[in-house]
């Protein structure tokens, strides 16, 4: 990367001797780290000179912006590994940056002290470097799964009101560190009310069926704006992606290949990583909407989140605020209790099972007047309106469970629930099964005795002449417009 050429422009200059009295001056700016305060800036004169070599320095050049984030960067080779970095506008007094990374989860034992280093200025113009760094948060989001490395959020608090462009972060608070994030600022205000995060796409995901009644059906319940991680994606599924992201309903992150050791998680010998850095995609995808994006929901491909009774997403959680909580009415009579409101929403699995329907029973359709359902889904392979057999088995909440957040009042989101909200009086909210499920459409149960006595849930089947449709056009439209383009 070309933040490597600062070093190397350095080096060719100091043994160049042209320049070796700045060489001095950079060795008086490190020694005056030694310690373990934060440096001062004791001279403006030499900060000056610095920063007047870095600006003369032709090889002194950011990457370009369009391709930071898009790989990991070693904070510390098999230790610690950054991919992005959000401003929080959310922390007294001046905000911080939030870096979305994975660690050895030894070192969350060891606690390492890591510095941020920022820069300010404009990203394709001059910067300048502001030599007194700031100590870094490491807050592990304990879903490592017991792999060697977990996923992590670092947090430097700002020094002063000036927003910095670019972040590094080194073990020392001297050494300009090897790395370079590109710190991603809020939008003015929201954009979307539902955005729905997706984990990477691996394997290289091709199926177009599954997708397209994965976006449709979310939509229908109230998702605006879906975002994808791109790890291994077939060529195949690129028309879908180009209509949805054409539409500007889809966002696609690359998902850039993973440092360590990664696999499934039957595989032999076990991945350093726990599915692919998924938790560390869900965290990057909750602070990257965080302040443009009214609540956000993280659900697999193969998972809904239905609302029954007629509602939609945004009517649940309505109804939901309406709903005084036991909490809430002993409250009226005490005062002084905090006032806790719902920061994120959850919704009890069930599983749905492709492997108990057959094709005949799709029988349950023939009292329904649509002309070629039938035919319409079991050509796009539409699993939630032709599997209704469901496992008698409601997983708790917090076991397989999903939710929809307020992201502004997370802090660190979890895969099944939230680890810690912004504020202490945040709680999740638990919808009642009569209210809304988690479907989620397997061949293969995780667990035996999840399956017995699998009953009929037609509750998707009365929403067939809205998703069927809408199903349809997408593919005929995507097969019309976009097939051969890659
Ligand atoms: C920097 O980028 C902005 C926006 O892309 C552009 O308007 C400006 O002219 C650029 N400045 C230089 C010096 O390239
Ligand atoms: C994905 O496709 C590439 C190129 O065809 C192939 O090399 C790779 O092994 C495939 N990966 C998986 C997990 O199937
Ligand atoms: C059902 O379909 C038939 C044949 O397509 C049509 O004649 C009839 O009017 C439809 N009934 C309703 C209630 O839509």
């Amino acid at each position: 990367m070309s933040f490597r050429c600062i070093n190397h422009g350095f080096f060719l200059l100091v043994f160049s001797g042209v320049m070796s009295y700045l060489f001095l001056e950079y060795i008086d700016l490190n020694a005056s780290c030694a310690s373990q305060h934060m440096p001062k800036m004791r001279s403006k004169f030499k900060l000056t000179k610095f920063q007047h070599w870095l600006s003369q320095l032709k090889t002194v050049r950011l990457p370009d912006v369009s391709i930071v984030n898009t790989v990991w960067q070693a904070v510390v080779e098999k230790q610690t590994y950054v991919l992005s970095a959000f401003h929080d506008i959310r922390d007294e007094p001046y905000g911080s940056i939030r870096i979305m990374a994975f660690s050895s989860t030894y070192q969350w034992l060891l606690q390492p002290r890591l510095y941020c280093h920022l820069w300010y200025g404009q990203s394709n113009i001059s910067f300048s470097y502001v030599p007194a760094t700031v100590r870094i948060q490491i807050d592990p989001i304990r879903e490592a799964h017991n792999r060697r490395y977990g996923p992590e959020i670092l947090t430097c608090y700002l020094p002063d009101i000036r927003v910095p462009e670019f972040v590094s972060i080194s073990t020392s608070n001297c050494q300009i560190a090897d790395n370079l994030l590109h710190i991603k600022k809020p939008d003015e205000q929201p954009t979307h009310s539902f955005t729905v995060c997706v984990a990477p796409l691996i394997h290289n995901y091709s199926n177009v069926y599954q997708l397209t009644e994965f976006i449709e059906s979310n939509r229908l319940f109230g998702a605006e704006h879906f975002v994808f991680y791109d790890y291994e994606s077939d060529p195949l599924l690129y028309p879908y992606l180009r209509s949805y992201l054409k539409e500007g309903i889809m966002q696609l992150v690359q998902w850039p290949s993973i440092p360590v050791y990664v696999a499934d998680g039957e595989a032999e010998p076990p991945p350093d990583l726990h599915s692919y850095g998924q938790v560390v995609a869900l965290a990057d995808c909750v602070y990257r909407h965080m302040f443009d994006s009214q609540f956000v929901a993280y659900i697999d491909l193969d998972e809904m989140i239905v609302p029954r009774g007629g509602h939609t997403w945004r009517t649940l959680i309505q109804k939901a605020n309406q709903q005084n909580s036991l909490y809430d009415r002993i409250r009226l009579y005490v005062p002084f209790l905090p006032n806790i409101q719902s920061g994120a929403f959850s919704f009890r699995n069930r599983f749905f099972l492709i492997s108990k329907q057959q094709v005949s029973k799709v029988d349950h359709l023939r009292h329904l007047n649509f002309s070629d359902a039938m035919s319409l889904i079991t050509n796009y392979h539409i699993k939630s309106l032709s599997v209704t057999k469901a496992s008698s088995k409601y997983y708790p909440h917090g076991v397989r469970s999903k939710y929809i957040m307020r992201p502004m009042q997370v802090l660190i989101p979890g895969i099944h629930f939230v680890f810690k909200f912004y504020s202490v009086n945040r709680r999740m909210f638990k919808f009642e099964d009569d209210t809304a499920m988690l479907h989620h459409y397997r061949y293969c149960l995780p667990e035996t005795g999840a399956d017995v006595e699998a009953d009929d849930d037609f509750t998707v089947l009365a929403y067939l002449d809205v998703l069927l449709p809408r199903i349809q056009s997408r593919h005929k439209f995507v097969r019309s417009t976009f097939n051969g383009m890659h």
